[in-house]
């Protein structure tokens, strides 16, 4: 019958005596003010109500209200123990202010480097408790322990994981864009989107951290999960296994056959170039080619797919003694995520002085054998020629040969 009242007022019981008490984010048009979010952003917050309380994480600031009246109706009267704070990033530490002057006895529990950014974040000073590598916290015929997740993706990262009954807050590792849709957990949820969003996600947060990653992974690995409850996207109580082999293969960055092409036009003779390149990776039988505006589409879907697919290609002009801006964005933001393994291929236009070409050839020595060239690199002149074009086809062709070599 409780359980019945609770879910009334959006509390949803995620196991024994755990509570979701999430938020859900259906206004933010980006995360972290750079990530589109066509299907919203979860905030997940859990209660362990055991002999002590505790507190996993709370939720962006703007979503407190129904947050705070939910801990109250869950907590009813009884005295907040603990809160734990996993990851200190504004989206799951947002509520703690208002938290310490609601609850002024709460002891926070976190990393070492947690203890010195909830200084500088919220000035709290005293009532921490700091825990390590394999420590637990006693709760009362319930153990919670800790496991250590540095930069995944902040430096004081961690995850905690219930003993007992083998739950992991795994806070934003196996974490995905998108509000709950009705379906709080894995088994209730469209997985086609979740699984989409989940992977847009990972490499957009934590791609770059990907050997760290690999590292919290194997902790993750030994392990007894019964059930994965992150701080973002649905909680896995049928399938924990399949969001710790996701979050695996794309830490490994496994790639899989397919090319994204790219390019950045302004009056369609790089895109025509383009066009080319993805025809004949097409007639090689190379499915799925991937074709990306830079201009308009949003980078994160962009990089997503660079980093499923084995092959990429970019086209792109020269603009004013530059590469065309959101190309070099591009290139920037795929440096900053050392991706390695993959196969590139490379056509710039110019009219007068080129540059486009040189910049993306840098980025490609840059990585050191991380990004493996795909010959010919072409250099187009004003308007693709027919020599252009057969240059374009052929690079089509010797992708598709690489990429399946
Ligand atoms: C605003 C603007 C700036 C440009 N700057 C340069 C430049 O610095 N050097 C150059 O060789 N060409 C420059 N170009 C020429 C283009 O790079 C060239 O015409 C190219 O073929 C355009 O490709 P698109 O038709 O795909 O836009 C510029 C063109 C425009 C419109
Ligand atoms: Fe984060
Ligand atoms: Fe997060």
């Amino acid at each position: 019958m409780a359980r019945a009242i609770y879910e009334t007022r959006g509390i949803v019981q995620a196991a024994d005596s755990v509570f979701w008490i999430g938020a859900c984010d259906r206004e933010a048009d980006k995360f972290e003010g750079l990530w589109d979010l066509p299907h919203g952003m979860a905030y997940n917050s859990y209660l362990i109500k055991a002999e002590k309380t505790v507190l996993i994480d709370t939720v962006k600031s703007a979503y407190m209200d129904d947050f705070f009246l939910r801990l109250n109706q869950i907590l009813g009267g009884l005295p907040l123990d603990y809160a734990v704070i996993n990851h200190v990033e504004p989206d799951h530490s947002g509520a703690l202010e208002l938290l310490r002057r609601l609850y002024p006895d709460v002891k926070l529990v976190g990393s070492a480097k947690t203890a010195d950014m909830l200084k500088n974040f919220y000035g709290v000073d005293g009532g921490f408790v700091t825990v390590k590598e394999g420590e637990s916290l006693d709760l009362g015929g319930r153990r919670l322990s800790f496991v250590m997740a540095p930069m995944v993706h902040w430096p004081e990262s961690m995850a905690s994981y219930d003993e007992t009954n083998g739950i992991l807050f795994s806070n934003d590792i196996f974490g995905g864009f998108g509000a709950t849709e009705g379906g709080i957990f894995d088994d209730e949820a469209d997985l086609s989107t979740v699984e989409t969003e989940m992977m847009r996600y990972y490499v957009s947060i934590v791609g770059r951290f990907s050997k760290q990653a690999v590292k919290v992974l194997e902790k993750v690995r030994k392990l007894d999960v019964s059930m994965i409850c992150p701080s973002h996207g649905p909680i896995w109580r049928r399938s924990p296994e399949r969001a710790i082999g996701l979050y695996e293969k794309w830490s490994r960055q496994e790639t899989e056959e397919g090319v994204v092409v790219v390019y950045g036009s302004m009056y369609g003779n790089t895109k025509s170039a383009s066009d080319a390149i993805a025809r004949s990776l097409s007639l090689e039988g190379i499915s799925p080619v991937r074709v990306y505006d830079a201009a308009r589409s949003n980078m994160s879907f962009i990089t997503t797919d660079i980093w499923k697919y084995r092959g990429l290609v970019l086209s792109c002009c020269t603009y004013n003694m530059e590469a065309f801006p959101p190309i070099a964005a591009l290139l920037r933001m795929l440096e900053n995520k050392n991706m390695t393994g993959r196969f590139i291929g490379l056509c710039g236009t110019y009219s007068w002085a080129p540059a486009a070409l040189k910049e993306m050839k840098a980025f490609v020595e840059k990585s050191e054998g991380g990004w493996k060239l795909v010959d010919p690199t072409i250099e187009i002149k004003s308007r693709p020629s027919r020599d252009d074009i057969e240059a374009c086809e052929q690079l089509g062709k010797n992708m598709a040969k690489a990429i399946r070599g």
